[in-house]
């Protein structure tokens, strides 16, 4: 029998849960905040504080003398403490409509009348505040305790599409809220960077853009393409009576903004959270939610704000979705530096509208961590919206013999001894000639952002390498006409075609070529870093770790790296085969290339199709010299670009009396005006 417990020891179970929940949270709070390293998702923490939230309500006794919740703390020891002009609050939110429903009735009825909501997309990254004074930037700080924050202008200076100046203020400070993010993209080539690095990945955009605030030195920032949305005014608002009319200043202002669309009454409301929901995905930027704000500003005054959150705005908050599936097997993949990165194959499940197969893993410690077993059902998460995690394992379902994962302690390719570099998390092949790391390096070598090789994609790698014609990348350059027409599912033309999509990446910029060769923690920022200070291949071979380092931008373990690379005797060999196979090694002066009377400033359009270069080759060399391409005919275009089989632009071009160029007189400018790009 169950005997009824004593009231004082229900109390003193409460109290217990209570302590419990707010050590758990704390500790959340500094992993989220502090350290920008959650260790639980979204969803979860939302729950824990939820029940703090309803536990103490029920039993406001129980709540005693504490402080009340204040919002995360971001501050860290190092950096410069500021206060805020006015408190930095955070939003409450919730994943529920009744509570949403709820919050827009409470508005209501304090207003006595229908009230008009901003309705903004959720960016899921890390706040910040720009404080202006008499229209210049003077300092950026981060949300800290709420009143003071980390002062990291150093690191805001990078971000690129930030206004410094701002015109319509004068004679007074001003504070600009937003948040600072890393769009989808950047999060997933850094990501890839890193792990190709040998270091853990950052489980999602959020966390890489609140960590990069907080780094140390400012160049690494800059590779980390932070970008800023303004959302919210802070001291200085004081001459505005909407919201709506914040927005439309810092517009005016070049500030990058959200559209806010305006909506009253929960249905409507309700019906545009549901579009906002499905159109999200179009973003370049991870959003967890849609903010709801009071667009009123009188109103905003009367409601007032808690501790934590202001009573007039309120995030309903996507959940992530989530989805069970059988771990089947776990595979190790090989990158191009001989990081081994495990993957776990899954019973194929649908989530957020794609079957997802494989998820990564991270690394061995991982695996330990969530104690994965062969056979085990998983919780899969899309992290950042797009690449699926592993949250989770259902224990309770894990069947009878489910097998233990014994990392292994050979390369799963070529079988040499995997090893763990000083403070690494990853294990790594150490063997150069470890075919997939050879596929690899030649992959990352003719990628997009590196030589950008468009027809050598990953089976014609493949293939290449399966019949021998190449085993390095300076071997791309050796590739023979005769034998490629010879190789199965190639043919003449194909043939030829690879070939055109080599012989300009000769020519390519010099960073392409030192991002390409794959040095690790060179990616295409440092690349162009270097290039900038020293433009010639020669010029950087030679250099010692202490003059690297004097290059702003540049640190510590970027110099070693770089150090190393050149005084390994099979690198400075290659750089000499590359040079004897005619690839450029210098930079040619900006001043050749950037200033051209025949592009600069000029408006062109393309139609057709040139056998002499690829069409973004053309775009790109255009764009180098100052021209812009624009995708149709219009007046305001200054010559139509003609090749072959041009399409209807071309008599468009010719009714509207725009010249018009074939590929002699262009080359011919181009001949004149210094080489490619
Ligand atoms: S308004 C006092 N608007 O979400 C209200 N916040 O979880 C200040 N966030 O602290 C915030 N998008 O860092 C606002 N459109 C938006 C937002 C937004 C993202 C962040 C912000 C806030 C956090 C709360």
């Amino acid at each position: 029998m169950v005997l009824p417990l004593e009231e004082d020891s229900v109390e003193e179970l409460l109290l217990e849960e209570i302590f419990l929940l707010e050590w758990e949270i704390a500790d959340h709070d500094r992993r989220y905040y502090g350290e920008a390293d959650p260790a639980i998702s979204d969803g979860d923490y939302d729950a824990l504080r939820r029940r703090l939230d309803s536990l103490l309500a029920q039993h406001p006794h129980l709540a005693g003398e504490r402080e009340p919740r204040k919002v995360g703390d971001d501050r860290r020891e190092k950096f410069q403490k500021r206060r805020h002009l006015l408190p930095m609050r955070s939003l409450s939110n919730t994943y529920n409509a009744e509570e949403l429903e709820q919050f827009i009735h409470r508005v209501e009825r304090a207003a006595g009348r229908e009230v008009d909501f901003v309705l903004e997309p959720k960016i899921d990254g890390a706040a910040l505040t720009l404080v202006f004074r008499d229209g210049e930037l003077i300092y950026a700080l981060t949300r800290g305790n709420g009143e003071e924050g980390d002062d990291v202008t150093a690191n805001v200076l990078t971000i690129k599409n930030l206004p410094m100046k701002i015109s319509a203020v004068s004679g007074g400070m001003l504070e600009v809220r937003g948040e600072v993010y890393v769009g989808r993209e950047d999060f997933l080539r850094i990501n890839g960077e890193r792990e190709a690095d040998g270091f853990g990945p950052f489980a999602n955009a959020r966390n890489l853009a609140a960590g990069s605030l907080k780094l140390l030195s400012s160049s690494a920032a800059a590779s980390r393409c932070l970008r800023f949305i303004a959302y919210e005014m802070g001291f200085g608002d004081g001459s505005f009576s909407s919201h709506t009319e914040v927005l439309d200043a810092l517009r005016l202002w070049n500030f990058p903004t959200n559209e806010g669309r305006i909506a009253r009454g929960f249905s409507a409301i309700w019906e545009h959270i549901g579009r906002l929901g499905t159109s999200r995905r179009d973003y370049p930027f991870d959003t967890d939610g849609i903010v709801l704000k009071v667009n009123d500003r009188k109103l905003r005054e009367k409601l007032g704000s808690q501790a934590a959150a202001p009573r007039w705005a309120i995030a309903y908050k996507f959940s992530p979705e989530r989805a069970e599936t059988v771990l089947e097997d776990i595979r190790l993949q090989v990158g191009r530096t001989g990081v081994v990165t495990p993957v776990a194959e899954l019973s194929p499940v649908h989530l957020a509208g794609s079957t997802v197969r494989h998820a990564t893993l991270h690394n061995a410690d991982e695996i330990m961590r969530k104690d994965l077993r062969i056979g085990d059902t998983v919780v899969l998460e899309k992290a950042g919206e797009i690449i699926p995690a592993v949250v989770a394992v259902r224990k309770e379902k894990r069947p009878m013999g489910a097998v233990v994962y014994v990392y292994p302690g050979n390369c799963p390719a070529c079988s040499t001894p995997l090893v763990r570099i000083g403070g690494e998390v990853a294990h790594r092949c150490l063997n150069p000639d470890c075919p997939p790391q050879i596929h690899r390096r030649i992959a990352h070598f003719a990628s997009r952002g590196a030589m950008d090789i468009n027809s050598l994609g990953p089976q014609r790698i493949e293939q290449l390498l399966q019949f021998g014609l190449i085993r390095h990348f300076s071997d791309i350059f050796r590739l023979d006409g005769e034998r490629l027409a010879n190789l199965p599912r190639m043919g003449e033309k194909s043939a030829q075609k690879l070939l055109d999509s080599i012989a300009p990446a000769k020519r390519r910029p010099l960073w392409r070529l030192l991002h390409g060769l794959g040095i690790p923690h060179v990616g295409a920022e440092t690349a162009k870093l270097l290039v900038k200070k020293w433009p010639s291949m020669n010029s950087f071979m030679s250099l010692g770790e202490e003059e690297l380092l004097a290059c702003e931008g540049i640190g510590a373990i970027v110099a070693a790296s770089i150090f190393n690379f050149f005084q390994d005797d099979d690198n400075r060999r290659l750089i000499g085969e590359l040079a004897s196979l005619g690839l450029r090694l210098e930079e040619i002066p900006e001043t050749t290339t950037a200033e051209s009377s025949h592009f600069s400033g000029k408006k062109f359009a393309i139609s057709g199709s040139f056998k002499e270069f690829a069409r973004e080759e053309l775009i790109r060399s255009i764009e180098a010299r100052g021209g812009t391409v624009r995708s149709a005919v219009s007046v305001k275009i200054d010559a139509l670009i003609v090749g072959d089989g041009p399409g209807s632009k071309l008599p468009e071009a010719e009714r509207l009396g725009i010249p018009i160029i074939g590929v002699d007189v262009l080359l011919r400018w181009f001949s004149a005006e210094g080489p490619w790009e």
